[in-house]
């Protein structure tokens, strides 16, 4: 079942359907299918793949809505993409979050819900009150019921290690990070090894997302040569792009793990509890 679906039962709301479809010229379109007057309507829009086309689709459904009558609109984007080009890394690039931001800004949207941005400050570049919220600990509950308690929690960077240290309050096996360097021209990763003794040891990796597969692939190699006797991972967002899986199942990882914030065969986690109570909680019924 879709998360947005999902989400609308966990908190017993309705869910409206909404007809996309493309023009023969490619352009997107939608159609709220239903009465929405005066209700607070949640926009359940995950942003891969595509990218442009779920951004723009947002867009359109939010206008839609607000057109339509609905009295707030909170948009639940579980993976908000550009989220990662936060800054002009070379002379002449685009600072792709704020264009994102502007676009979401002039559509009525009233509040935004994120699940682990990739750095929580790009939320402040939204008008409206946007939220990041984390899934790590619903990733290490899942490996914990798999029988990997006392596992170390591993952050392939430094960014990722408060995923790391809250998947370590469930699995109680401790937790570290490696020093990640990516080069803003050829994509290359470089890992600088931080002194953590997990010889013997099972390792979880966990990240907000894996694109490539490139920073999972290094910290696999790394844990190998450092002596771990198995590696799982926890990611949030599977985008998985290319052949990413395959070279990270070739690269030692016996268990790779998602959630449904991108629909994907390794979408074993759903977001829906932690979203659908995040929403009732913040008074939307
Ligand atoms: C970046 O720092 C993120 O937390 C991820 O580690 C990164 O985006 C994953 O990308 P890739 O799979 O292409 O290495």
């Amino acid at each position: 079942m879709e998360l947005g679906k999902k989400i609308a039962e966990f908190m017993h709301a309705r869910s409206v359907l909404v007809t996309f479809k493309k023009f023969p010229d490619g352009e997107s379109y939608i159609r709220i299918e239903e009465e929405l007057k005066s209700d607070d309507v949640c926009i359940v829009q995950t942003t891969y793949p595509s990218q442009d086309e779920s951004i723009m689709q947002l867009a359109l459904i939010a206008d839609a809505a607000r057109n339509h009558g609905a009295k707030t609109i909170t948009a639940v984007v579980p993976y908000l993409a550009y989220a990662r080009q936060d800054k002009i890394f070379l002379e002449g690039e685009a600072v792709s979050i704020d264009a994102v931001a502007k676009m979401l800004n002039s559509v009525g949207i009233d509040k935004l819900l994120t699940v682990n941005i990739h750095k929580e400050d790009v939320l402040s570049r939204f008008q409206f009150k946007a939220k990041s919220i984390s899934a790590a600990f619903l990733l290490a509950e899942y490996f914990n019921k798999k029988g990997l308690s006392g596992a170390f929690a591993l952050a392939p960077d430094e960014n990722a290690t408060y995923m790391a240290e809250s998947a370590s309050a469930v699995l109680n096996g401790g937790f570290g990070y490696f020093e990640k360097i990516r080069d803003p021209h050829t994509e290359a990763i470089s890992m600088v090894l931080k002194k953590i003794n997990v010889k013997g040891r099972t390792v979880i990796i966990f990240d907000d997302m894996i694109s490539t597969g490139s920073t999972i692939v290094a910290a696999a190699k790394n844990l190998k040569k450092l002596g771990a006797a198995k590696i799982c991972v926890g990611c949030v967002h599977p985008l998985l792009a290319g052949d990413a899986e395959e070279r990270i199942r070739k690269a030692g990882v016996s268990e790779l793990v998602g959630t449904d914030s991108i629909s994907s065969n390794v979408s074993k986690v759903s977001l829906s509890p932690l979203i659908g109570k995040e929403l009732l909680s913040s008074g939307i019924k």
